[in-house]
């Protein structure tokens, strides 16, 4: 391929871009970049226009969160030619490539460009862990993405209308919402959230037969790391009446709710401390207000006491008029591993009927059926110090999400708490 900086073959450029006519790919990050390069080339004596076989070479690969355009990290690093190029441009050249990229997409609703950086479990400049799963380095290009805030402030309310917000819509029909310089999304989750759907691997626990004759609409589920509702949202699409959800990340919490009311679900979102309980309400005024309309009730704030705040609701919700729902699924989607929370898992799962917690770690792809010997038997052995009783317990199924690191890959552990009728 000809290099991007190769001399000009002495004609002006001009000239050179009236010969050849801008043609369309069906690539529209491809025509985005070709066309600003052959603006470009209009307007320096040190470019070329572009040749065919320097736009086949240019980058293709983009995703789009409406109204967003997102780059992977290596868009402006390969191939060489280009990169080698795009280093050379100074800011307002830059700003004009953009520009031109989102012009390209704006048929398609974009009005914003960022450049994607990987999530880090660890923060590089303070080594603290990255609980809330942060995009810290995602690079803002194009249009206006809000004020950017400090990464430990608590948002408010102002701070959520003026932040930009984008969505996605997934397996037929589920939206969800984040603000993306301030939550994750992770899109390889896509078969795992089919699974819950029924649209996928095996996934018991969410039909009649295996639920032992009750109907899904009669049972809830608990969702300990719910982020912007990536699982809760399949389990409400599949019909269960509720979710009880816990979030740390306060930008994640608003995400969940727009994204319920987006759906057409019903969402309450209750305070906690900072060590985990409620804080400005009391578990009777939680009850009173509740209504079959909130499909999900979400705390936000560390999921600790998740199993003491829903060991006060459950006998309160009891004597209520609304039928309780006992909870037959927990969900653990916590990487690199959940086991924090194995202990409360067999805590919130309902006594009489049992059900399944579902334990998401990163495991050695040389190792996942050890580990699952190992899940099922520290499963048992906190089964036996919380019951005094050898509990049934067994892994049914392990589900293959994605590789998360060379050699390593997401799994899914279906834990299976089985109580004798
Ligand atoms: C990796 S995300 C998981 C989201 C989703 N389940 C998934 O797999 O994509 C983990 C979420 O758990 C939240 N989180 C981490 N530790 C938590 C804790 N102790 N209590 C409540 N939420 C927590 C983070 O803020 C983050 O949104």
């Amino acid at each position: 391929m000809e290099p991007l900086d190769a001399k000009h073959n002495g004609k002006r450029s001009s000239e050179r871009s009236k010969k050849r006519p801008l043609k369309e790919t069906s690539n529209p990050l491809i025509d985005g970049i070709s066309r600003f390069l052959r603006s470009h080339a209009e307007g320096t004596s040190h470019h070329p226009v572009p040749d065919t076989a320097v736009i086949a070479a240019l980058p293709k690969r983009y995703t789009i969160y409406k109204p967003l355009l997102l780059l992977p990290a290596s868009v402006f690093t390969s191939p060489p030619a280009w990169a080698q190029l795009y280093a050379s441009l100074d800011d307002t050249e830059r700003q004009r490539l953009y520009e031109s990229m989102a012009s390209s997409f704006r048929p398609l609703g974009i009005t914003h460009v960022a450049l994607n950086a990987p999530i880090e479990l660890t923060n590089s400049n303070t080594g603290i862990e990255n609980r809330m799963r942060s995009p810290v380095g995602l690079v803002p290009l194009y249009g206006d993405f809000g004020p950017i805030l400090a990464p430990a402030k608590e948002p408010d309310s102002n701070d959520f209308t003026e932040a930009f917000w984008v969505q996605t819509v997934q397996n037929g029909g589920i939206v969800q919402c984040w603000a993306p310089l301030y939550t994750m999304f992770s899109r390889g989750n896509v078969t795992e959230k089919a699974r819950v759907l029924g649209l996928g691997n095996r996934f018991d626990g969410l039909d009649a037969s295996s639920l032992g004759g009750q109907d899904v609409g009669e049972i809830s589920v608990v969702d300990l790391y719910a982020g912007i509702g990536y699982f809760s949202f399949s389990y409400l699409k599949r019909g269960v009446k509720r979710v009880w959800g816990w979030e740390l990340n306060g930008w994640s919490v608003e995400g969940l709710r727009r994204g319920c009311l987006k759906n057409g679900w019903g969402c309450k979102v209750i305070p906690l401390d900072e060590v985990g309980a409620l804080r400005d309400v009391t578990y009777e005024a939680i009850v009173d207000e509740l209504t079959d309309d909130d499909r999900i009730v979400l705390f936000h704030g560390d999921n600790r006491l998740a199993a003491e705040i829903m060991a006060n609701i459950q006998p309160l919700l009891q004597r209520e008029h609304h039928p309780w729902a006992p909870v037959r699924h927990v969900n653990l989607g916590l990487l690199p591993s959940s086991q924090p929370t194995w202990d409360s898992s067999l805590k919130l799962l309902d006594r009489e009927y049992g059900g399944w917690t579902h334990v998401h770690e990163n495991v050695d792809i040389t190792e996942i059926d050890v580990k699952k010997e190992d899940i099922v038997a520290e499963y048992k052995r906190l089964g036996s110090s919380l019951s005094g009783q050898v509990l049934d317990i067994t892994c049914d199924h392990i589900e293959k999400v994605k590789t998360y690191a060379p050699g390593v890959m997401h799994c899914v552990y279906d834990i299976h708490v089985h109580v004798d009728p």
